[in-house]
């Protein structure tokens, strides 16, 4: 309901502005030769931009930011908050159930070197997104999934919880009245958290956290955990990442399509774009589904756009705090 209601009061965005005791932006000149931007171009940063208006999770990273802290640790501090929030209901504890009643989160992580990692279907441990980062640092892998990744998560010292809230327990007793799959547009079923941040040394970080879709199938896995499609990071260029239903950005690998389309001299607006176009072509005549895509480059130039109308993306800067409305390929 909370996003819901949020939902309907986004059409404006909404700024504040942010007193920044910490730091002052950087503000360097960008090789063009390297970040794929124009000449002469202004860098500023450190910048934080998430998917929809995780308001908590974007001020945590930008706590870590503003202090002179890393890009890779501001991604994992912000979407924790959200994968910690037990109210929402499609990151983390608290996320909607698969249609067997087991909680199963995914979750992925990139560096500024090109470093990865995520956790797929795991249950039972309620940071994925720390778990990815333990698979990139401390494995010769990029991937772990179920029983894999949570055996290892206990031996890097994570705790067994119960994933599944009272709240989601009784939604899913009500869902199986009928168990039609019908995943509802912009209704608490793809909230994924796809964070990108900058850091004062102009290095990028993202990372992509979800508890994915509502009732899926035991097993099913969606984009957020998967490199490329869920998120992607290119230091020289920038980073991009997705919400929504993650099978159609899986099949255009949408968030290295988007950062290699900026390689080539687009804005991160005209990426994301280019990104949805992309999806849409091959969904011809079918629009009853949604895609959020959104993007940073090396200069901290910020974009996102979606399918449906609704879906919106937050930043956070020097500049202030701001829930984008995205424009979106349907009207
Ligand atoms: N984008 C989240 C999912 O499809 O699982």
């Amino acid at each position: 309901m909370k996003r819901r209601k949020f939902l309907k009061n986004s059409s404006t965005a909404t700024a504040a502005l942010v007193a920044t005791p910490f730091l002052t932006s950087c503000k360097e000149e960008v090789n063009p030769s390297k970040a794929g931007v124009a000449a002469n171009t202004k860098a500023i940063y450190p910048i934080v931009i998430c998917t929809w208006d995780f308001l908590n999770a974007s001020t945590k990273a930008w706590e870590v930011l503003s202090s002179g802290g890393n890009a890779l640790d501001a991604i994992e501090q912000g979407v924790k908050v959200e994968e910690d929030d037990v109210t929402n209901q499609t990151v983390g504890t608290g996320g909607r159930p698969d249609r067997d009643g087991t909680v199963t989160l995914d979750a992925c992580i990139m560096d500024k070197d090109g470093n990865c990692g995520a956790v797929l279907a795991m249950e039972n441990i309620a940071n994925p997104i720390s778990v990815a980062r333990k698979v990139m640092e401390d494995t010769p892998h990029v991937m772990l999934a179920g029983q894999g990744a949570e055996q290892f998560a206990y031996e890097k010292g994570f705790k067994k919880v119960n994933l599944l809230t009272e709240q989601s327990r009784l939604e899913w007793w009500e869902w199986k009245k009928t168990s039609e799959y019908k995943p509802i547009i912009n209704i608490e079923n793809h909230d994924t958290i796809g964070m990108l941040a900058i850091d004062k040394n102009g290095d990028i970080a993202g990372g992509c956290t979800t508890s994915g879709m509502g009732y899926k199938m035991a097993g099913r896995v969606g984009d957020s955990p998967i490199i490329g499609a869920g998120l992607f990071v290119d230091n020289e260029i920038g980073g991009a990442t997705a919400t929504g239903m993650g099978e159609e950005v899986v099949r255009t690998v949408g968030s290295f399509l988007i950062v290699e389309l900026m390689r080539q001299g687009k804005s991160p607006q005209e990426a994301c774009e280019e990104g949805v176009k992309r999806i849409m072509a091959k969904n011809e005549g079918r629009n009853d589904f949604q895609i959020g895509f959104i993007a940073i480059n090396k200069k901290g130039e910020i974009g996102g756009y979606c399918i449906q109308p609704g879906f919106t993306y937050r930043t956070y800067s020097e500049e202030g705090h701001i829930n984008n409305p995205s424009e979106s390929y349907v009207s």
